[in-house]
């Protein structure tokens, strides 16, 4: 299995406890900047058709905006109905002030 690192954004372009959405080719994102670091995942909430980009993040957690099911960010965990399924997670890794995110 190869890396595929793409830039995607600084650092200091997400707030703490915030999040940002990233597309990339036929993909969407979402990086976060959490109480324990930075972390990528898919950016479609696994319940329905919503995206996470307008979700709130609560500590290591992010809330979807249209059910409020909860997952654990650095897991993608399910942790709150409605949502049973995880999410796909991303390695990420800053080099100079910058997010690269592993889509490979
Ligand atoms: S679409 Fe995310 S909890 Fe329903």
């Amino acid at each position: 299995m190869t890396n595929t690192w793409i830039l995607a954004c600084a650092t200091n372009d997400i707030n703490d406890e915030d999040l940002l959405r990233f597309d990339y080719a036929d993909k969407t994102f979402c990086i976060y900047n959490t109480t324990m670091g930075f972390y990528a995942t898919d950016g479609m909430c696994t319940h329905e058709d919503e995206h996470l980009e307008f979700g709130m993040v609560i500590g290591t957690i992010v809330e979807c905006p249209l059910h409020q099911g909860r997952f654990d960010i650095p897991s993608g965990e399910a942790l709150s109905a409605p949502v049973c399924v995880d999410l796909k997670t991303y390695p990420v890794k800053i080099v100079n002030g910058n997010i690269y995110l592993d889509v490979g």
